[in-house]
Parts: structure tokens; C-alpha cells; sequence
């Protein structure tokens, strides 16, 4: 009916993208947790960039939207508060402290186990954040506990 529809404004949304909110509230609250086609993802705001991922962390689903940031190698990365595993925000790359015993004097260095923790894209538009729905035909390892904790509201452990 005409009534409810004609509220003001009408805003469009950029087609199958999911709106998280608005770009100056997150850049004021540096992070928001959102559901994302069921699963919970997390919204980063750091460095003048917005970064993406699933919450629940791919090692045993820690909660990563309550985890620090911190820089390794010039890699933004957060720190999952349950066994302080490192993933980089850009890529979701596990990242592990190793040492090469071949060397003469072995000091550890930083290196990825690879992308474990799937990332969203991210688009802004017009003030508002929005994430897009995530391709389910590449799958990684926090896929399991995105769907374990799908049906659980409460985020907050
Ligand atoms: Fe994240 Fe273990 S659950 S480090």
C-alpha cells in the first residue's frame, strides 16, 4: 500500500549486501559485531580501514570481536582472547611464531599457516557499511564454528 511505503527518503541498497550501519558510528566505535547470512562477523575500524571477518576465531571459536589489535610485521592483526592465536585482518591469515633450528643462532620469526578465517568484503556507500554475503564455495576453517554458533544469539563470552 501507498501509505507504508511512502516514508520519506528511499534509500537504496547495493544489491545483496548486508548493511552493518553507518560509517561514522563505526569509525567512532572501532568495532561492531553484525549477522551476516546467519553467521556473526565482526566489523573492524582501524588504520582508516574497515575490515571484515567471522567473530567466532577458526581455532576452537574464540571470540575475536573482543580480542586487541596489534601490529606484527606491519600486519594488522587480532589476538583471539582464548589461546592468543594471531590472525591478519586483511587476509585472515593464521599467523605462528617459528624458529628454523638449520639456523646458526634460530630467533623466531612470524609466519602464516595460511588463510584461516574467512574474510568479508566490505563496501561503503553513501555513509553507510555494508558486507557482503560470503561465497560458501570456498570454505575455510571458521566456517565450523560460524555454523556452530549460528543459531546462538548471544555473542558476548
Ligand atoms: Fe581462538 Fe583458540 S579459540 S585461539
Amino acid at each position: 500500500d501507498l501509505h507504508s511505503s511512502s516514508t520519506g527518503t528511499v534509500e537504496m541498497e547495493p544489491d545483496g549486501l548486508v548493511l552493518i550501519g553507518k560509517e561514522d558510528d563505526i569509525k567512532r566505535s572501532r568495532r561492531v559485531t553484525a549477522k551476516v547470512n546467519g553467521r556473526h562477523v565482526v566489523v573492524f575500524y582501524h588504520k582508516g580501514k574497515f575490515h571484515a571477518m567471522d567473530s567466532r576465531c577458526y581455532h576452537e571459536g574464540g571470540p575475536l570481536h573482543l580480542g586487541e589489535i596489534e601490529d606484527i610485521n606491519g600486519q594488522a592483526c587480532i589476538t583471539c582472547p582464548w589461546h592468543k592465536y594471531k590472525i591478519t585482518l586483511e587476509t585472515g591469515e593464521g599467523l605462528y611464531e617459528g624458529i628454523n633450528p638449520l639456523e646458526p643462532s634460530p630467533t623466531p620469526q612470524w609466519r602464516s599457516k595460511g588463510v584461516k578465517q574467512r574474510i568479508h568484503k566490505v563496501t561503503i556507500d553513501n555513509g553507510n557499511v555494508y558486507v557482503s554475503p560470503p561465497d560458501l564455495s570456498v570454505s575455510f576453517d571458521s566456517d565450523y564454528f560460524a555454523d556452530k554458533y549460528k543459531n546462538n544469539g548471544d555473542l558476548a563470552m
